[in-house]
């Protein structure tokens, strides 16, 4: 038997986990779910094998537990569970705005908190995640941690300062990056293409650069700069979005989102 699992609340992030967790190879044995709604639980123990317990009896038996709720709904769970978690046990924290405070505050014991930002991508197995150690945490519960978040995808440790700006870079950047998708789809209709064909160059098109800007380590200064001849096609578009301040735009964006998040984590409406 391996590391005991628990996940807390499987809806869409907590099944992305548990999928993850299944295709990277670990065995269902070793992973339990909870989950509020009776029919949800019956859907993702059909689908995976797993478990399904109560919240304080998955907690009691897990070595690492992972808290994949709503915001609003941590600290109701956190009680629940506080008189159930055994020393050693490792909390992963998933909930956006929730701080290792916070959650250290309403268990027993110097329990290890990890904090966590993933993203939507973590559905393909492609996600970002930046985890950010508590106070009680060693380098031993960080490396339980990433060998857990690894299962779907990419990991960094950041300070836990950083979380707001992580939110508004990685966490919400799907959406932007969607967003440009969109626009250029848009724009290749525009240009008399069908919505299907545009559709598919566009999707290609963003595969291919980020696939060249991981494989390649180039910075993206460069790989514009390879394809921007002079007094070409590509300078003419990209004089237009200087023109439009795009690039202004996007810092400003993200700062909003920043911004967003700390009142979102602060309580503010
Ligand atoms: N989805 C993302 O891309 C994403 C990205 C970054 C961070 N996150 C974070 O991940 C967390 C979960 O988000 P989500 O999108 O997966 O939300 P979700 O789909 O609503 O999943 C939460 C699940 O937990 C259940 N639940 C609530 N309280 C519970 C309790 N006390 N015991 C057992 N189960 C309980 C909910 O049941 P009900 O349906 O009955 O409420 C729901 O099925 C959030 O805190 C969010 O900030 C998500």
């Amino acid at each position: 038997m391996g590391e005991q699992v628990a996940i807390l609340g499987a809806g869409v992030m907590g099944e992305t986990l548990l999928s993850g967790l299944l295709r990277a190879g670990w065995s269902a044995s070793d992973v339990v779910i909870t989950e509020r709604r009776p029919e949800r639980a019956r859907e993702l123990a059909d689908r995976y094998a797993v478990a399904v317990r109560e919240n304080s009896e998955a907690a009691a038996a897990a070595d690492t537990v992972v808290l994949v709720v709503k915001p609003q709904d941590i600290a109701g769970l956190l009680e629940e569970i506080s008189a159930s978690i055994r020393p050693g046990t490792l909390i992963v924290c998933i909930a956006a705005g929730i701080s290792t405070a916070f959650v250290e505050d309403r268990l027993p014991y110097d329990v290890a908190v990890v904090r966590v930002m993933p993203n939507t991508a973590a559905l393909v197995d492609q996600g970002m995640a930046a985890m950010s150690p508590g106070k009680h945490c060693d380098a031993a519960h960080l490396a339980r941690a990433r060998a857990m978040l690894e299962a779907t995808g990419k990991v960094v440790e950041v300070a836990e300062y950083h979380q707001d700006a992580i939110t508004a870079i990685s966490g919400s950047g799907p959406a932007y990056i969607f967003y440009v998708v969109e626009a250029m789809i848009e724009a290749g209709v525009l240009l008399g293409l069908a919505r299907s064909t545009s559709t598919e160059l566009v999707v290609q098109t963003l595969y291919g650069a980020a696939t060249m800007l991981k494989e390649t380590g180039e910075h993206p200064t460069v790989l514009r700069e390879q394809v921007s001849s002079p007094a070409g096609t590509t300078m003419a578009a990209l004089r237009q979005l200087d023109d439009h301040k795009v690039r202004a735009a996007f810092l400003t964006a993200m700062e909003a989102a920043r911004d967003r998040s700390r009142e979102l984590s602060s309580g503010q409406a």
